[in-house]
């Protein structure tokens, strides 16, 4: 957004990839340091990402970790190397999650905060389209398996700590949905937000499930974009930070943010 531009002139509807990168470009004003560490999955682009940069804002130091190397080290040059890493990292392969976090471990010595974050959609409905089963499994294991794999080896990290693990969730996790079996994968993401919580309350671990009405990353590329309003991923950063900023006594549960004028 230009500076001269009024809030109102500023459509938060979908924008194409190579202006929805001008709205992320920005000057990194980083404060001191907090001294923590916070772990970010699906770090290279989108909510992420937006994460990432404002928790460095904030003092933090950050580990960003996803698939594609050369974005989050594109990141990490941004954000300096003094406060952010990047690992190379699929959250399907339990082995290489587990480096993730002894490479975090390795280099800052602690975890304060995990953002199980990475997840797609891909794949038909369950009545019509290309038949293609091996995208519903890597869609599994993605946002199912792989934020479960994130918990696990990251949890006993955070039990040390009094740390705080949050996890993406959505909109469709909560209601019931047209959309095809990634639905099924954010519900299951609501349930294990719960059941984390009912075994690492006692031991001061926080956790938080944050649930995204539509928000304006690439991860609407591959898909028919909704005629619909969209929120920004720092939209969505900015309720991540609020969440991990709260004194140790709060625990904020659960984030449900919408872009005004979506009903559903
Ligand atoms: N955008 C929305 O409208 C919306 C709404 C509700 C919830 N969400 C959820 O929000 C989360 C973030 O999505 P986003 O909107 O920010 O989209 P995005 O920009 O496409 O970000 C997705 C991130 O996940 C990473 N990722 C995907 N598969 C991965 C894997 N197997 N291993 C490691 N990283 C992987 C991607 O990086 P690489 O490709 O480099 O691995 C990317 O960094 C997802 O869980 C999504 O389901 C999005």
């Amino acid at each position: 957004m230009h500076h001269n531009q009024k809030p109102e002139q500023f459509s938060r509807r979908i924008l194409p990839p190579c202006k929805l990168r001008e709205t992320i470009n920005r000057t990194i004003m980083t404060s001191s340091d907090n001294g923590k560490v916070f772990l970010i999955t699906g770090a290279s682009t989108g909510i992420g990402r937006s994460t990432a940069i404002q928790a460095v804002e904030a003092g933090w130091r950050v580990v960003v970790a996803a698939r594609s190397s050369e974005k989050l080290t594109a990141l990490v040059d941004e954000l300096g190397a003094g406060r952010a890493m990047a690992v190379a990292c699929d959250v399907a392969d339990w082995e290489q999650q587990a480096r993730m976090v002894q490479q975090t471990l390795d280099r800052f010595g602690r975890i304060d905060a995990v953002f199980a974050n990475a997840g797609f959609s891909k794949g038909s409905s369950f009545i019509e389209g290309k038949h293609k089963p091996e995208e519903w499994r890597d869609m599994v294991m993605t946002n199912l398996f792989g934020a479960a794999a994130t918990a696990r080896l990251t949890l006993p990290e955070l039990i040390k700590t009094k740390g705080h693990f949050l996890v993406t969730g959505s909109v469709v996790g909560r209601i019931t949905s047209v959309r095809n079996l990634y639905s099924a994968t954010k519900w299951a993401v609501t349930g294990m937000a719960q059941a984390i919580r009912n075994e690492v309350a006692n031991a001061g671990v926080r956790v938080t499930l944050v649930q995204p009405g539509v928000v304006n990353t690439p991860f609407w590329d591959q898909l028919q974009l909704p005629d619909a309003p969209a929120l920004l991923p720092d939209d969505v950063a900015r309720s991540v930070l609020f969440a991990v900023s709260q004194p140790p006594h709060v625990d904020v549960n659960e984030i449900l943010i919408r872009p005004t004028g979506q009903a559903h």
